[in-house]
């Protein structure tokens, strides 16, 4: 499995990967318009060159980010590519230099094995105003929001890679 950006050519395959889960109300539904001018947001996960999972991140402000259509092919699940596909987003929020990723989800324990906690909606009130109000589930919506911060993230890493006793210690610089 390769994880890449998105290119245009990949919009019909994210379309269809989307359109099937949008149908039962799991993801949000992406015209195909939409997909075209923000393909750039999207990173894909493909096999023999076949798209087998999409996500996207969708930056807020600064600081957030959203982690959307996040999709795997139906009889690709449980294989690490969802997995694969929210840690390199997240590896993009950081290297944007963003400070947490939210997403709003039903498979909330999903993002919790990843490190992502349970967060109020309310924190996010741009994603509400931007998406929430024409969704048809608004005024009975069943998915929790979750997010993650990016030093907790990275803080957890470090501790995961504890530096070697032999290796020398790193070059005081100067300013
Ligand atoms: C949710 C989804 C992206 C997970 O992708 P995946 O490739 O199956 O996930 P991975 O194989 O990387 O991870 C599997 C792990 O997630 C857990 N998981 C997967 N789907 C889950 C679900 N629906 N509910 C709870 N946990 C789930 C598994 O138990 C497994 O846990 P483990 O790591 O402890 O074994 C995929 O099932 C999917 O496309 N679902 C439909 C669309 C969707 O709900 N997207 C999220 C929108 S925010």
């Amino acid at each position: 499995m390769n994880l890449r950006k998105a290119e245009l050519r990949d919009v019909p395959a994210l379309s269809e990967l989307i359109s099937r889960f949008a149908r039962e109300r799991v993801v949000l539904p992406r015209t195909i318009s939409d997909l075209y001018e923000n393909v750039w947001e999207f990173t894909v996960a493909e096999e023999g060159g076949r798209v087998l999972g999409c996500g996207a991140l969708k930056f807020y402000s600064q600081e957030l980010a959203e982690i959307r259509s996040l999709c795997v092919e139906p009889g690709r699940e449980s294989h690490g590519v969802g997995t694969a596909l929210v840690e390199r987003l997240l590896d993009e929020a950081e290297a944007y230099g963003l400070k947490s990723v939210f997403a709003l989800t039903l498979v909330p324990d999903f993002f919790r094995k990843r490190g992502f906690h349970q967060a109020a909606r309310e924190k996010f009130p741009m994603k509400v105003w931007r998406d929430c109000t024409s969704c048809p589930k608004y005024s009975n919506c069943d998915e929790k929001a979750v997010a993650l911060d990016l030093a907790e993230r990275r803080a957890r890493r470090t501790r995961r890679v504890p530096r070697a006793a032999s290796q020398p210690p790193a070059p005081v610089l100067s300013t």
